[in-house]
């Protein structure tokens, strides 16, 4: 993959990107309800409720970096795509908010930016985005592995990743014939989970086991460098419901959306749940 084809790929597509999750509510509530629980464990845990350093790395169009900023959070906001950043930026300034540091990076260069790379620094690190735009192996263990560290000890790391279940779905549902007439394509995708086609913005799907077994992976390496970590969660961000059912969630009224809420919520990080996720979402505390 190169790096500018997803910058491309989000600078061309910034308006609808930043309405994707209308569609995604449910996946964006889950979401923020996972945020907001580490955020209550930090200042339980330490016994206060000041505001928190949080890192959005792969922020988008800000949709979780307006409402920590708001709720009073110190926000440094990241990046591939400029125009995303921007866009953040501008929703930012028309609320009356500010971020912290607002950059366009990408995120495999991480270590390389003294400005958002800042070892053991934040309270709460959020990749939403980065790792399932990521090809290689290697870089997708790496870039988790930046991103812990820069997490302080008892502070949290999010990661999202997308299933391959998601994109199978998603083909079932829209063009059944077509794992029959490019087999030739699926047959690769099935083994090594990469989507790079013609128009897309590159991305990798994983299986549970394979999302698992990154984690542990990151987990391992962090260890050898003194960067200790427990994962506390994984979550479906759809619940048991998978993207297609949760988008029919999208125009309830607040009420209604709230008891679907509660329900999902009961069982997103069951195992038996997440073969439902579209996104999955890694909840990993450092420990060390
Ligand atoms: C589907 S959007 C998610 C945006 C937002 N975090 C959210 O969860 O709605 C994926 C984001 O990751 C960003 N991204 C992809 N690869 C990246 C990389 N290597 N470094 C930094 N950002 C990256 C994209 O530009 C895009 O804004």
């Amino acid at each position: 993959m190169s790096g500018e084809t997803v910058s491309q790929w989000y600078n061309d597509h910034v308006e609808l990107e930043d309405k994707r999750l209308i569609l995604g509510r449910l996946e964006y509530e889950v979401t923020l309800h996972y945020i907001r629980e580490a955020i209550d464990c930090i200042q339980r845990q330490e016994g206060h409720t000041n505001p928190l350093k949080i890192a959005d790395i792969g922020c988008g169009t800000g949709v979780y970096a307006i409402p920590l900023v708001r709720a009073g959070h110190h926000l440094s906001i990241s990046d591939i795509s400029p125009s995303s950043v921007h866009l953040a930026h501008q929703k930012a300034r028309a609320a009356g908010l500010r971020f912290t540091t607002t950059f366009s990076l990408d995120a495999r260069c991480l270590r390389y930016h003294a400005e958002i790379y800042k070892p053991a620094h934040y309270d709460i690190v959020l990749l939403l985005g980065p790792v399932y735009h990521i090809l290689s192996g290697p870089d997708r263990s790496d870039v988790l592995l930046a991103g812990l560290e820069t997490v302080k000890p008892g502070g949290f790391m999010l990661a999202a990743f997308v299933t391959k279940n998601a994109h199978l779905r998603d083909v079932a549902t829209r063009d059944p014939e077509r794992l029959h007439t490019e087999w030739g394509f699926y047959e690769g995708y099935l083994r090594d989970g990469r989507y790079a086609r013609g128009g897309k913005a590159p991305m990798w799907h994983g299986t549970i086991g394979e999302i698992r077994g990154l984690i542990e992976g990151l987990q391992r390496a962090g260890g050898e460098k003194g960067v200790e970590s427990e994962v506390l969660k994984l979550v479906s961000c759809e619940g048991f419901l998978g993207f297609g059912h949760a988008s029919h969630l999208a125009s309830l009224g607040e009420e209604a959306f709230e008891r679907w809420l509660g329900v999902v919520l009961e069982s997103a990080a069951d195992d038996t749940t997440l073969g439902a996720a579209d996104h999955v979402l890694a909840v990993i505390r450092r420990t060390k």
